[in-house]
């Protein structure tokens, strides 16, 4: 019986016996064994399938919660800027509650998909003629002068209910493993699995901790370059994030794990994302590709051990952006006649027949 991550793991969250009961059956997603990019790596390759979620991504792990906690607290609105996950989370757990939900996105570079849920879900969206970093101040600003709670990672919630997919990964896995490989956008999500697996381990539920490798966008690699990009840009637009609010927690959990915050080009990222679909059947965003990118990139600088036991999230559906996949992907729709013969002679020609 699936219960959501509020019941599940009640016992590592902050809730009460005021906390509502809210879930859309978030968490318990897949984790698979990545033969063929295991066997190409020569690692031992699985994929966190967070694209699995009720809205499509990971972010609703910690949205039920901050949802659930803002009502507790006796909200009736939240807030949040995206680049179109967090909006899609937070308008469907605020529609579950009959709260307000406003979200403030970046004007074109939020991904069709996306769009569409948060219109769907009764969200009021704002699509402004700036970036992510420029929302997200925007929005900070507006929820600490007006009765409307902050739903990005910032809000700690987020990060509380985020954790819940380490707890997931070592269980799954029945430990933890030598790597973590996970996609950096705003920088929640890697603080909210390293937090996990340090929590999970201090609990006695695991024996180690892995290393965090995170991977940026080379266009939007505020921490690898050490500052912040003010003109961000990258095809993953769900990271295009040029000064991450988690900035130190990121950098902290790569230290600390004596892990590494590295890059991967969109060269990289695509390469990863169409490898991830044709090798093992799973069709991601291209945000989350990143983390198979970084993976694939460190093999190739020879910092992949043999044999290694590495986990990679996989942090979005890739029905969100089906703009991406059809750009950027070679093979087209053949357009034919209505024609029997027409479709044999297809296959015919492919095989060889
Ligand atoms: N992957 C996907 C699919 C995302 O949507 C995001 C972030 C990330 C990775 C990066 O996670 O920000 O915790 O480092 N999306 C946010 C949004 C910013 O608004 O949906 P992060």
């Amino acid at each position: 019986m699936r219960q959501g991550i509020l019941e599940k793991y009640r016992y590592f969250l902050p809730i009460t016996d005021q906390t509502p009961s809210l879930t859309l059956y978030e968490g318990e997603t897949p984790l698979l064994r990545a033969e063929k990019l295991s066997e190409e790596l020569g690692a031992d390759l699985y994929l966190k399938w967070e694209g699995a979620n009720p809205t499509g991504s990971f972010k609703d792990r910690g949205m039920v919660l901050a949802i659930a906690k803002a009502k507790e607290d006796g909200s009736e609105a939240v807030m949040c800027a995206s680049t179109g996950n967090t909006s899609a989370s937070a308008a469907a757990y605020a529609a579950k509650l009959g709260m307000k939900c406003y979200v403030v996105v970046p004007h074109q570079h939020i991904a069709l998909g996306k769009m569409s849920q948060a219109v769907m879900y009764g969200a009021e969206v704002l699509s402004i003629q700036g970036n992510f970093d420029q929302a997200l101040a925007m929005v900070r600003e507006i929820t600490d002068q007006y009765p409307i709670t902050l739903v990005n990672s910032v809000n700690p919630y987020r990060i509380e209910g985020q954790k819940t997919a380490a707890f997931e990964v070592c269980q799954q896995l029945g430990e933890a493993p030598d790597i973590l490989a996970i996609p950096v956008g705003n920088a929640g999500n890697i603080s909210a699995y390293w937090k996990g697996f340090v929590e999970f381990k201090e609990k006695g539920h695991s024996h180690k901790l892995p290393r965090m490798w995170g991977f940026e966008a080379e266009g939007a690699a505020a921490i690898v370059r050490g500052e912040p990009v003010l003109q961000p840009e990258t095809v993953a637009t769900a990271i295009r994030i040029g000064n991450p609010a988690s900035w130190k927690t990121a950098v902290q959990a790569a230290e600390e794990s004596n892990g590494a915050i590295d890059s991967v080009t969109d060269e990289e990222i695509l390469a990863a994302y169409s490898k991830l679909a044709r090798l093992e059947g799973i069709f991601c965003e291209p945000a989350s590709a990143a983390s198979v990118a970084g993976v694939i990139k460190m093999r190739a600088l020879g910092n992949l051990d043999k044999g290694a036991r590495v986990v990679c999230v996989l942090t979005g559906n890739g029905l969100k952006d089906p703009n991406a996949a059809l750009a950027h992907v070679e093979v087209k729709p053949k357009v034919i006649p209505c024609d029997k013969q027409a479709i044999l002679d297809v296959i015919k020609r492919e095989e060889g027949l």
